[in-house]
């Protein structure tokens, strides 16, 4: 089972979208799949499958973590909460082939945790500068954020090496992408390109802003879901191919059982 964890510590940036459009597209693709909302504030992807589920569409089995207060992680606390593991070793034992795990923007103990068991960590940023620096200024600069995710996967890594455990893959994922190329979209790539070699991220994926992505999600549905009339559109196709490729890419992981499943 690949465990794949959605985040960034900045809102809007598309980590709900880039969960429910994996987690419908790997379902439909047949493999069996969990999802976990971590976001207990806005509990948008919680709300997203509830609407699946009233219209009877095929959708990941979805756990919301209710009871968890979401204490901020200090360093007098334990890293992590601890009450995630429980339910991601289940799911193995289960024969899930895919978790999809959707985080607030808050550095909290059962965040970081998500962290910590991730096989992928997948980032959504657009294609701004505020989310540049949001996610990515390092420690020290003028432009850090006082929360740091840089640092928090640093740390992720850390604890991750110290236990034994294999490295895991980073992927940002740039979101929201404009058909109009812009001046400061160029700029922003460039920049993102020289903090993927410096802060340790892989590949660049793109996924391109469409209308149709949040005019489905007012009824819980997306470009996956084969409208009544049975005609897609050019630009349903074209979303749809775009969370295919970032699919692909998550299976490139190691996973025996993914592998084969899909
Ligand atoms: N690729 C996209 N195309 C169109 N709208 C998008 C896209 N990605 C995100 N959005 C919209 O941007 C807003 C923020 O996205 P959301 O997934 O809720 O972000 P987050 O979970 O990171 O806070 C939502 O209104 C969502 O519908
Ligand atoms: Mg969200």
């Amino acid at each position: 089972m690949q465990v794949v964890t959605i985040s960034g510590f900045k809102g809007g940036t598309g980590k709900t979208t880039v969960a429910s459009l994996l987690g419908v597209a790997a379902v439909k693709d047949g493999l069996r799949v969990a999802s976990l909302d971590l976001d207990r504030n806005t509990r948008n992807l919680s709300s997203f499958l509830t609407l699946r589920r009233a219209s009877r569409l095929q959708s990941p089995d979805h756990v919301m973590l209710m009871d968890m207060e979401g204490e901020a992680r200090t360093n007098a606390q334990p890293k992590h909460s601890g009450r995630l593991e429980p339910l991601v070793r289940m799911a193995r034992m289960d024969g899930y082939d895919l978790m999809i795990i959707d985080t607030s923007s808050g550095n909290l103990a059962d965040v970081y945790e998500a962290h910590l068991l991730a096989d992928v960590i997948l980032t959504p940023m657009n294609e701004s500068p505020a989310d540049m620096h949001a996610l990515f200024a390092p420690l020290g600069s003028a432009a850090a954020p006082r929360i740091n995710y840089r640092e928090m996967i640093d740390t992720v890594r850390f604890d991750r090496k110290r236990a034994g455990l294999p490295v895991q893959r980073w992927h940002v994922v740039m979101n929201r992408v404009s058909s109009l190329p812009s001046k400061v979209g160029v700029i922003v790539n460039e920049r993102v390109a020289e903090l993927a070699k410096e802060a340790g991220f892989e590949a660049i994926w793109r996924l391109r802003d469409r209308v149709v992505h949040r005019a489905l999600a007012l009824e819980g549905r997306t470009v996956f879901d084969t409208p009544a009339d049975g005609k897609l559109t050019m630009s349903e196709l074209s979303g749809r191919s775009e969370v295919r490729a970032l699919l692909a890419l998550i299976d490139r992981a190691p996973s025996q059982q993914f592998a084969k499943a899909a």
